[in-house]
This record gives C-alpha cells, structure tokens and sequence, in this order.
C-alpha cells in the first residue's frame, strides 16, 4: 500500500490510491470524448466541481483546453495538483463565481458525496445553471446502480479479495467511509435525474458499468 501524497484524511488517502493519475488520466479523457469534449470549443471557460487533486483538468488540457479552473472543499487534495488551473477552496453549493459567467462546468464522482438530497443537490445544479451562460453545458459522471457495480461490491465483500487487489480494497475503503451519502445517492436514480432534467435540456445520456455519465445544456 502507498503512503498518502499528504497530509489527508482515511478517505483521502483510499481515493489516492484507488488510482494511479496516469490511469485516472486515461478514465477521464475516455470519459470526456465519449461526452463529445472533441467537438466543444477548445476557448470555452470551464470550471471542474469537486476536481480533487484536479486530473480532470489535466485531462481537459490535453484536449486543447486553456481556461481552466477548479474548486474543491480539500486544501490537501487540491495541494496535489500542479498545472496551470486557477484553483480554489470553496463549498460547491455556494460557487465563487458571478451570474452567467461560465461556459462548461464538470463534476464527476462529487455529488454523491452531498450530505443531503434533495436540498444540496438543488443547491449545487440551481448553482452551476446560474453561473453557466446561455447555452452553457454541464457534464455529470457519477456512480449509478448497476448489475455491475452490485456485482463489484458483492466482489468486495469478500476480504480474500479486497487483500489479494489493493484497487479493490482502495474503493470499498472509500466506500464504506462515505457511506450514508453514497447510498442516499445510488437509492434516489429518479429523484436525481428530475432535478438535473429541471434546470438543463438533455444532450446525452449514458448508464453503464456502474456510471451515469449525462451531459445537459442551459436553454438560450
Ligand atoms: C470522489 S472525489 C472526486 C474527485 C475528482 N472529481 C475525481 O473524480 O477524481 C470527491 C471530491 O469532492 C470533494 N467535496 C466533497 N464535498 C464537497 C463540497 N461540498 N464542495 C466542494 N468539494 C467537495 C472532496 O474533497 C473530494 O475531492
């Protein structure tokens, strides 16, 4: 087992270890073409939520992306991350950005970890459509409940295999200390989609392999 990057906490230091940032790289990038990023324009001002230690907005450099920010509530998580972004230290339910000001903004395996739905999960999406421009977009990746991601944490379930692959463990640890959030999350499909279906006309919409991976746009 690696030691932590930083001075984080248990959960911290399992999301830190459950993926290599080259392996994380090659997720997010995936993620990105699949929701079309190729063909938006590469001068967009775009803000990653929930961005960690921030390799979702590598990712996005890769692709040609130059106005990038992010904003994450861990001063240790964001401590890890060294490229051009501007970054900053805030609660994703009050962004520290004015109205219409944004053109795409991304959250990918944040809002499962909000304390309380509806309430926060209206807050963050009522949030990102006021500070999003007119036809503005926003990209959801986040876990969903699948046959495949029952069949991971019954996998999980197992100590034999948690000890035999340090992934595994990495993610049932994160699991198991996020638990409240994550399975308020994962029990409330409709309830999620409804408010992101509210504020946001659909453009894509993928469920697969344990992941919701959505993207919607800000009426003109
Ligand atoms: C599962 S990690 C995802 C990080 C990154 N998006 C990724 O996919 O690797 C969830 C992140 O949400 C952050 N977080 C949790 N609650 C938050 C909040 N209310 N506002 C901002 N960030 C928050 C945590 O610090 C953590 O970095």
């Amino acid at each position: 087992m690696k030691p932590p990057e930083n001075n984080v906490s248990a959960w911290e230091a399992a999301y830190l270890r459950f993926e290599t940032r080259e392996e994380e790289l090659r997720k997010f990038l995936r993620r990105l073409r699949k929701l079309g990023a190729n063909g938006w324009p590469k001068d967009a001002e775009v803000v990653e939520i929930f961005c960690g230690r921030g390799t979702g907005l590598e990712a996005l450099r890769h692709l040609g992306f130059c106005r990038l920010e992010g904003v994450d509530l861990s001063p240790a998580l964001l401590a890890n991350y060294t490229g051009p972004a501007r970054c900053v230290v805030a609660d994703c339910r009050q962004l520290p950005f004015p109205d219409t000001s944004r053109d795409l903004v991304i959250v990918q395996g944040g809002l499962h970890h909000l304390p309380k739905l509806p309430d926060d999960l209206e807050q963050v999406v009522g949030e990102v459509w006021r500070v999003l421009r007119p036809g503005g977009r926003f990209m959801v990746v986040e876990p969903w409940r699948t046959p495949f991601l029952q069949f991971v944490h019954w996998v999980g379930s197992f100590r034999a295999a948690r000890q035999a692959w340090d992934k595994l463990d990495a993610l049932e640890t994160m699991t198991e200390l996020e638990w409240d959030t994550y399975e308020q999350w994962l029990r409330q499909p409709d309830l999620v989609r409804r408010c992101l279906e509210r504020h946001f006309t659909v453009e894509r919409c993928h469920i697969g392999w344990g992941k919701l991976m959505w993207l919607g746009r800000k009426p003109e």
